[in-house]
């Protein structure tokens, strides 16, 4: 664990907030997870220039070199677990949105259920959501992990990927510029889930939503469904018409594809 070279004091944060600020780290999510067991406190934001074992969704890698943003915040929602998985989407919409404040307004930003944020069609965000239950099956502490493609992405991923610099988002635009916009845009959004829980989020994220009527693919671990992605549902899962036109609510896989 080496210190950021750039000062943290330089970074503007919400007061919500608490920046450990470090240059290199396996993975933030991992730094962020000893820190939460250790007790510390909801906005804690562990942000790293760089890591080298940074983990993506279903145990795969996921590549971190310097310019991108790679953040993960701690946070101790008072609701069952299946409840706080709805701050993927709360997260996704803040990376979208904190985006949208950098970026020109000609920038097309979808959602990739369900919680990948796309450009273009193109992946150019993930989010990791991990967490811990106390023996009595209550909610300990969550890590919201975000992965931002700001200046490279990967050209070997299973979704196409792409970066903000590439889609023209402008060279100035770097990893903690996106970085502050995604923590005003979270704490708002996140205000708004607390208070009036997932309907308001669902109704900003359907609009933008990948794939929305469309023949997709949904990966379920081993198993692969085909069918029309037609309701996002009030919990968060995406309802899939199947070919014989019943209907399976999904609460966890993947979208792989969406023609
Ligand atoms: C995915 O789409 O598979 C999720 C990618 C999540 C990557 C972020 S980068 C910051 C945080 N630390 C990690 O090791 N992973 C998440």
């Amino acid at each position: 664990m080496t210190p950021a070279p750039a000062s943290p004091t330089d970074i503007r944060l919400p007061p919500a907030y608490r920046l450990i600020a470090m240059d290199s780290v396996g993975s933030t999510n991992d730094e962020a997870k000893k820190l939460a067991d250790q007790g510390a406190e909801e906005g804690t934001l562990v942000w790293a220039r760089k890591q080298t074992k940074g983990r993506g969704r279903h145990g795969r890698t996921w590549t971190s070199p310097r310019g991108n943003l790679y953040l993960s915040l701690i946070l101790r929602p008072e609701c069952a677990l299946a409840e706080a998985a709805q701050l993927g989407f709360v997260a996704a919409l803040a990376v979208g949105k904190g985006i949208g404040a950098v970026a020109p307004p000609l920038l097309e930003v979808t959602y990739k259920w369900p919680n990948d944020v796309l450009v273009h069609d193109r992946k150019v965000a993930g989010l990791l959501l991990e967490s811990k239950t106390t023996a009595e099956g209550i909610l300990d502490w969550l890590v919201l992990g975000v992965g931002v493609n700001v200046q490279s992405h990967p050209e070997d991923s299973r979704f196409p990927a792409t970066n903000l610099i590439f889609e023209g988002v402008g060279p100035d635009v770097d990893e903690a510029m996106v970085l502050q916009a995604f923590c005003r845009q979270f704490l708002t959004l996140v205000n708004r889930w607390t208070e009036d829980g997932f309907a308001p989020i669902r109704s900003l994220w359907l609009p933008h939503a990948h794939g929305l009527g469309k023949t997709i693919e949904v990966g379920l671990g081993m198993e692969i469904l085909r069918g029309t992605f037609r309701e996002l549902d009030e919990t968060g899962a995406l309802i899939l018409e199947l070919p014989d036109s019943s209907r399976r609510t999904i609460a966890a896989g993947d979208v792989l594809f969406a023609a």
